[in-house]
């Protein structure tokens, strides 16, 4: 007879070694032995099996907690002790694990007094409430680390429904909540910054936007003072130059005024306009500018009536005037030609196209033209554009530019027509 087992094999050879022989009931003895003994192998091998299995899964959950900074712990309810941290919870308050987890005492002088009180305040809610809870923590650290800490544990009763302990986690937040102290401070920063630059836009706005109504004033009272130095004064005109200064002299606090509006995005202080009358003003304030320029005007008849900030409208159309002879300036005089158009759209809209003839735009940075201190000119601000389409677009229409079919520009906006109730 053969034995799988070595051990039962070695058994028979003793016995027939000692007895010369071996008998029936000895064979059968020792079969059922390493029966046995094979069930046993199969139930240690599992245990193994079982054993390896856990501690895999101890390993996998060891480096989660590792990896979200989220230790486990429990607390004896009966005792008022901690029964058990995890290698993690130990690891953020800096807790040797090797001697087990901490006393309470331990634990009590990790906190200052009002944090315990808070921390014990839960803890005892929870076990009243027999409900889960949910807090915040701070502790000090040996080495003076303030740990910021997330708190969440539920009560575990016993058949008779009394709360035996309380298990939960606790969760590092100190990284999370050093760069959120980060983000607030670069968000400060960036609100500084752009404080700032509002500033430095709202300046450079009022410089550009108010030159045009100074200048006015200076030609006037330059015009008035020639009337008043004649030999025999003429009082007429040098009263209706004086009129004109106070006229652009108003104009100027309004335009102050309107670029503030425009860059706190208020509202704009809208009346029923008709763009014709407008363009007509327009080009009668900047007549001075034109001199020298060809002007074609040619206004849509019947053109609707928009809802617009007349003054806000008039700077726009100054701007585009002003930027239309800028660029004729290096064009042969007779070329020099302004063109001016209303039309009236389908789609509710009315459009104001600018045309000139002057040195034309580079198709590739036509997008940049619009952009805050974008300017090719030796003395310019590069504002222009940049307050001329929020005006548009805060009306509810839009801006923009072309190359001329030949030579030139094309500037034009679009406005809604006025709601008729
Ligand atoms: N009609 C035009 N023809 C050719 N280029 C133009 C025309 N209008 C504007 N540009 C270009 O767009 C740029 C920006 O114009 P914008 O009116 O914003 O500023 P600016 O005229 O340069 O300076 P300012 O702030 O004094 O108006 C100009 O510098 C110019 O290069
Ligand atoms: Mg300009």
């Amino acid at each position: 007879m053969k034995f799988k087992s070595p051990l039962c094999g070695r058994l028979l050879s003793i016995i027939k070694l000692v007895r010369g022989k071996s008998d029936e009931d000895t064979l059968a003895k020792m079969n059922a032995f390493e029966k046995a003994n094979e069930s046993l192998q199969a139930e240690i091998n599992k245990l193994r099996q079982t054993e390896i299995a856990l501690r895999r899964s101890e390993a996998y959950l060891a480096e989660a907690q590792r990896l979200s900074h989220t230790g486990s712990w429990a607390y004896d309810v009966a005792s008022g002790v901690p029964v058990y941290w995890s290698l993690e919870r130990c690891r953020i308050s800096n807790f040797n694990p090797a001697g087990g987890h901490p006393t309470l005492e331990q634990y009590r002088q990790l906190h200052a007094p009002e944090d315990w009180q808070r921390l014990i305040e839960a803890f005892q809610r929870a076990i009243r409430e027999k409900a889960d809870f949910e807090t915040d923590s701070r502790e000090i650290l040996a080495d003076g680390t303030v740990k910021y800490l997330h708190i969440v544990g539920h009560p575990v009763l016993n058949a008779a429904g009394d709360v035996v302990e309380l298990v939960g986690s606790t969760m590092d937040m100190t990284e999370r909540k050093k760069t959120e102290e980060i983000l607030q401070k670069a968000q400060a920063h960036i609100t500084h910054i752009t404080h700032m630059t509002m500033m430095g836009e709202l300046a450079a706005s009022i410089a550009h936007e108010v030159n045009q109504p100074l200048a006015a004033v200076i030609t006037n009272a330059e015009a008035c003072l020639r009337w008043l130095d004649q030999e025999s004064p003429n009082l007429h005109e040098a009263h209706e130059a004086v009129g004109r200064i106070i006229r652009d002299g108003r104009r100027g606090g309004d335009v102050i005024t309107r670029i503030r509006a425009l860059l706190k995005k208020e509202p704009p202080v809208n009346i029923s306009l008709n763009v014709n009358e407008l363009i007509r003003e327009t080009i009668a304030l900047a007549q001075a500018r034109l001199q020298g320029i060809t002007l074609r005007i040619e206004l849509a008849e019947c053109l609707p009536l928009v809802s617009a900030d007349r003054v806000q409208l008039q700077q726009v159309l100054l701007n585009l005037m002003a930027n239309a002879v800028d660029a004729m300036k290096s064009t042969a005089l007779r070329q020099r030609i302004l063109h001016i158009q209303t039309l009236s759209q389908t789609a509710g809209m009315i459009l104001v196209r600018i045309r000139d003839s002057g040195r034309g735009l580079d198709p590739h940075n036509i997008g940049q033209l619009f952009e805050p201190f974008y300017t090719t000119k030796a003395q310019g601000l590069g504002m222009g554009l940049s307050i001329s389409r929020s005006i548009i677009e805060t009306h509810g229409g839009r801006l923009w530019a072309e190359a001329g079919d030949k030579n030139g520009a094309i500037f034009q906006f679009t406005l809604p027509v006025e709601h008729q109730s």
